[in-house]
């Protein structure tokens, strides 16, 4: 998700001063829009590109299933078999659901303050409105032109790790438990997200120690998107297609409402199984396992009749961090992808988005 790292850079001193490159152009609140109800919405949410690829939806596959109760002691049984299904689902698809993960109840809270948030009046929601510059809080994707199409969903972005740069002035005091949920939340989905990198990092053979400085003071954005019905559902999309440029990203789906589309030759829909966190590999990941793993292109569709909410949470590498593919992989085969500094790679992710070309490309070796 390329305008987290956006937010990243905000808080660092070594590079671009994001004003010079101007900040997102103020854009309509999509919940109030909808909330009108009118049949005819403004064209600038119109993309005449999806109605013609609906054909390629697959409904036949579905991403794997990882339980993470399995993994928590080598040796168990049933260690082995997991570990080798969470490679071929990282390696295959990028994609999977992870399951048995222990928090659940952290899950629901946060569901819950997630959902009254939204549910309050706008001028309670604009109390953590985005800033000229800055792309914390609450408002809309990134929008760098005036002929840009629009995504139809408003979002909430908060970067509550590290802790020592978070700005309060984005986190919501109303519903009253928002602040301490969030903070748990926030716990809670880094931790597990350090599970899964010591085992992804266990399956790409590398010791867990080399890397470590990577994750160190691990960089954690929270988004939670909502995306109101639209009456034309088939001609928009909540979210336009896109990669995650982080390392890893922990998605929970926060109603019964499905929307999530992953790109695997055809747009397969992914049907969250009640309770799960869908995971998939970031820019990040891919570049460090020197494409062995890769980072799947996805987008949001929204419904006609109900509002969908999601929350994700991306984990990024910390300021101090080198972004390039691990040094043991790349001993006897050439790296494919370039080696710089995290500040760098950050600077990287705004200018591929302002030129709008693809992330992974600039980061390609020829
Ligand atoms: C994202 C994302 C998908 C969803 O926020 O980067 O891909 O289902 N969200 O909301
Ligand atoms: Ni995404």
């Amino acid at each position: 998700m390329k305008t987290q790292v956006l937010a990243m850079e905000d808080n660092t001193n070594k590079t671009t001063d994001r004003s010079e490159l101007g900040g997102s152009i103020p854009v309509d609140n999509v919940q109030a829009l909808a909330f009108k109800g009118q049949e005819d919405i403004p064209v600038r949410y119109i993309r005449p590109e999806i109605e013609s690829e609906e054909i390629l939806v697959d409904e036949s596959l579905q991403i794997p299933v990882i339980d993470i109760s399995k993994l928590t002691l080598s040796g168990k049984p049933g260690y082995d078999d997991e570990l080798a299904k969470l490679h071929v689902a990282c390696k295959d698809w990028g994609f999977f659901q992870l399951v048995n993960h222990g928090i659940s109840e952290t899950i629901d809270d946060m569901k819950k303050v997630t959902e009254e948030f939204f549910k309050l009046p706008l001028e309670e929601k604009m109390k953590c409105a985005q800033l000229p510059n800055n792309i914390e809080g609450y408002g809309q994707a990134f929008v760098v032109s005036e002929e840009q199409k629009l995504d139809w969903g408003d979002m909430l972005f908060i970067l509550p790790l590290p802790v020592a740069q978070r700005d309060l002035r984005f986190w919501p005091q109303n519903p009253i438990s928002f602040r301490k949920t969030l903070d748990e939340y926030s716990n809670a989905l880094h931790r597990v997200s350090m599970k899964l990198f010591k085992l992804i990092t266990l399956n790409l053979g590398i010791k867990h120690e080399s890397v470590g400085k990577l994750f160190e003071n691990c960089t954690q954005g929270i988004r939670i998107n909502y995306y109101p019905p639209c009456p034309q559902a088939q001609k928009v999309l909540g979210l336009a297609p896109h990669s995650d440029a982080t390392v890893l990203t922990l998605l929970v789906q926060v109603n019964e409402v499905q929307g999530l589309q992953i790109k695997n030759s055809k747009w397969v829909p992914i049907k969250p199984i009640p309770g799960s966190i869908i995971v998939n590999i970031g820019d990040v990941m891919e570049i460090m396992s020197n494409g062995e793993y890769r980072s799947i292109e996805h987008r949001a569709v929204v419904d006609v009749e109900k509002e969908r909410l999601s929350i994700a949470a991306f984990h990024g590498p910390g300021f101090e961090a080198m972004v390039g593919p691990l040094p043991e992989l790349v001993k006897e085969i050439k790296p494919k992808y370039k080696t710089i500094d995290a500040p760098e790679y950050f600077k990287l992710v705004i200018n591929t988005k302002l030129d709008g070309k693809s992330l992974i490309d600039h980061m390609k070796i020829q």
